[in-house]
């Protein structure tokens, strides 16, 4: 990994505004979620915005230009058209012109099947530059009238640019997929949000989720992928410097740091600040944790991501 970016929208939605919109509290919000502001995209900060900026940044630390690019992959399960994806966008914005570019859907996981298909491009070709990008404006798929999920998601966007053999860091990933629960946490077709093509009596296509089990599932599916990888490797948790999980709630975060015997200290967490920014969420915390000067040369690194699909996986970076 070459360099690291992110972006986050300059509106800042506390739960204070929350009480004001539906029936809840600061405090079942911080108690139950750890989040207590998210940001919210406004004008001019649309999803490839939102992911250029993002990439310029990554692009910067990592001494790359646009023109060195190969190939742009944009997670996100919520661009602002299907088509073209906010891939295509992003490359005419950064006059990426020799790089091909696509969108990949894998929810909160996104970000790390990116990922993966970055090293793999970069092992078959190491002088190809990939730009990996986990971008969301999840605003717009939130039910703002439905308390059980409003509470918890926000916008941003983070990216890195991957080369050199093997990815340059990248050791080893254990990505699963299990598509028969995929109505516990789903969303329906987005509807476009062009004025002239909205349909007016449409509710809009939003993020529907069956907290409860989600909750569950998700812990136990990253501790699997976490422990997989640990074992193939031959590591043990204390082996790992940092572990930068998927920002989806606190309580989540801290079950999965009991359950890997992990210490607090090990684990990254901004989840307060952005709360759920799906497959932003590991991207931004892993540029915050660069510039935090929370990694060191050498430093193994330990990504862990679960989302709808279900989609979960981990990575292993030596950094
Ligand atoms: N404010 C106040 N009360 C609320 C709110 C709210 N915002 N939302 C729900 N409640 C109420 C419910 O209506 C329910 O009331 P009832 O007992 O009268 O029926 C009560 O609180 C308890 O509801 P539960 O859904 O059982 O609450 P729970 O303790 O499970 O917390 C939460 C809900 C925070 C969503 C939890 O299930 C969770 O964290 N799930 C994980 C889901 C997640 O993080 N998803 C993100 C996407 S997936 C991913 O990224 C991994």
């Amino acid at each position: 990994m070459l360099g690291t970016g992110s972006c986050l929208p300059e509106r800042v939605l506390t739960n204070a505004e929350l009480e004001q919109m539906v029936e809840t509290s600061d405090e079942w919000i911080t108690a139950r979620t750890g989040i207590r502001t998210r940001r919210i995209a406004g004008e001019n900060e649309q999803n490839y915005q939102l992911a250029s900026r993002a990439a310029l940044q990554a692009l910067e630390a990592a001494s790359v230009s646009a023109q060195d690019i190969g190939l742009i992959i944009v997670a996100t399960i919520s661009p602002h058209m299907l088509m073209p994806s906010c891939a295509c966008f992003v490359q005419t914005e950064l006059g990426a012109t020799k790089a091909f570019a696509f969108d990949l859907n894998a929810a909160c996981s996104g970000f790390l099947y990116a990922l993966d298909v970055a090293r793999k491009y970069v092992a078959a070709d190491p002088a190809m530059k990939v730009l990996v990008i986990g971008s969301e404006t999840l605003s717009a798929r939130v039910d703002w009238e439905d308390r059980n999920t409003c509470i918890l998601f926000g916008d941003g966007a983070g990216a890195c640019v991957v080369g050199g053999a093997d990815g340059r860091g990248i050791v080893d990933s254990c990505l699963k997929t299990d598509g028969s629960l995929w109505n516990l946490l789903c969303m329906d077709s987005p509807a476009s949000r062009n004025p002239d093509l909205i349909i007016p009596e449409s509710k809009g296509c939003f993020i529907q989720m069956a907290g409860r089990d989600v909750f569950k599932y998700a812990v136990r599916a990253m501790e699997e992928v976490v422990c997989e990888l640990l074992r193939r490797q031959q590591l043990s948790i204390s082996d790992i410097a940092l572990i930068i999980p998927h920002q989806a709630n606190i309580r989540i975060l801290d079950n999965l740091t009991e359950r890997l015997g992990a210490q607090p200290s090990q684990i990254f967490c901004n989840v307060d600040k952005y709360g759920n920014t799906s497959a932003a969420s590991i991207p931004i915390a892993l540029d915050e944790a660069v510039r935090e000067g929370r990694l060191h040369r050498g430093d193994k690194l330990l990504l862990c991501s679960f989302g709808g699909g279900f989609t979960w996986g981990s990575m292993l970076l030596d950094w």
